[in-house]
C-alpha cells in the first residue's frame, strides 16, 4: 500500500488539528514543519505593518529557513502539506519547504486553513515553487479545510498513489 506522509507548519494549531484527521484517515505520518527561527505572538500581527510576518509575506520570491528535521521522503509516494493563509499566500517557509524535500516521482497535495481566503493564490504559489526545483510531481488541486466533512470530500478528489 502506497505511504503518504503529512507536513504542516501551524502556528495556533488550527491548520494542525486539520493535517492530524487527514493522518488518521489515510493512517499517514505526521510531521510538524518549524521556522528555524519560531514566530512570536508580536511576528503574527497583522495590524503591524513592521510585523515579521507583514515583511516577509510581501518580499517576492523570500525564502524562512526551517529547522533541518524533515523525514526522509524516500520511502513515501505521497506527500500532503498543510499551512494557514497569511496575506492570501502559504508562509514563506513553505518554499522552504518544497526545496528541501526530494518530490521527484512523488504525488503532492496542499492544503490550508484560513480567516476566509480560499486556495487561488496559494495553488498558484505552490505550482511556482514546483516548477523553480523543476519537479517532475504530480500536483493536486489543493484546498481550504475547515471542517473533517470538508476533509473527507477534498480526500476523495485527490489523485494519489
Ligand atoms: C500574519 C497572518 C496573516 C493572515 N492572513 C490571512 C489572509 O490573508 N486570509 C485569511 O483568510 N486569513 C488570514 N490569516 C488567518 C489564518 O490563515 C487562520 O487563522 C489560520 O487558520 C491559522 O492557522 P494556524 O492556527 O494553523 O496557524 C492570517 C493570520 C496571520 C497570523
Amino acid at each position: 500500500m502506497a505511504k503518504t506522509l503529512v507536513l504542516y507548519y501551524s502556528a495556533t494549531d488550527t491548520t494542525k488539528r486539520i493535517a492530524e484527521t487527514i493522518a488518521d484517515r489515510l493512517d499517514a505520518d505526521i510531521h510538524a514543519i518549524q521556522a528555524q527561527q519560531p514566530y512570536t505572538a508580536a511576528d503574527l500581527n497583522w495590524n503591524d505593518p513592521q510585523a515579521r510576518t507583514t515583511i516577509e509575506q510581501h518580499q517576492h520570491a523570500q525564502r524562512v529557513p526551517i529547522k533541518d528535521d524533515l523525514p526522509d521522503t524516500a520511502g513515501y509516494q505521497n506527500i500532503i502539506i498543510g499551512h494557514p493563509i497569511w496575506w492570501g499566500i502559504p508562509p514563506r517557509l513553505i518554499s522552504a519547504t518544497i526545496d528541501a524535500l526530494d518530490l521527484n516521482g512523488k504525488h503532492l497535495a496542499t492544503f490550508a486553513t484560513s480567516g476566509g481566503s480560499n486556495y487561488d493564490r496559494s495553488q498558484r504559489f505552490v505550482e511556482r515553487t514546483v516548477k523553480e526545483n523543476g519537479y517532475d510531481v504530480q500536483l493536486n488541486q489543493g484546498q481550504v479545510l475547515n471542517n473533517p466533512a470538508q476533509v473527507d470530500s477534498w480526500l476523495n478528489s485527490l489523485n494519489l498513489a
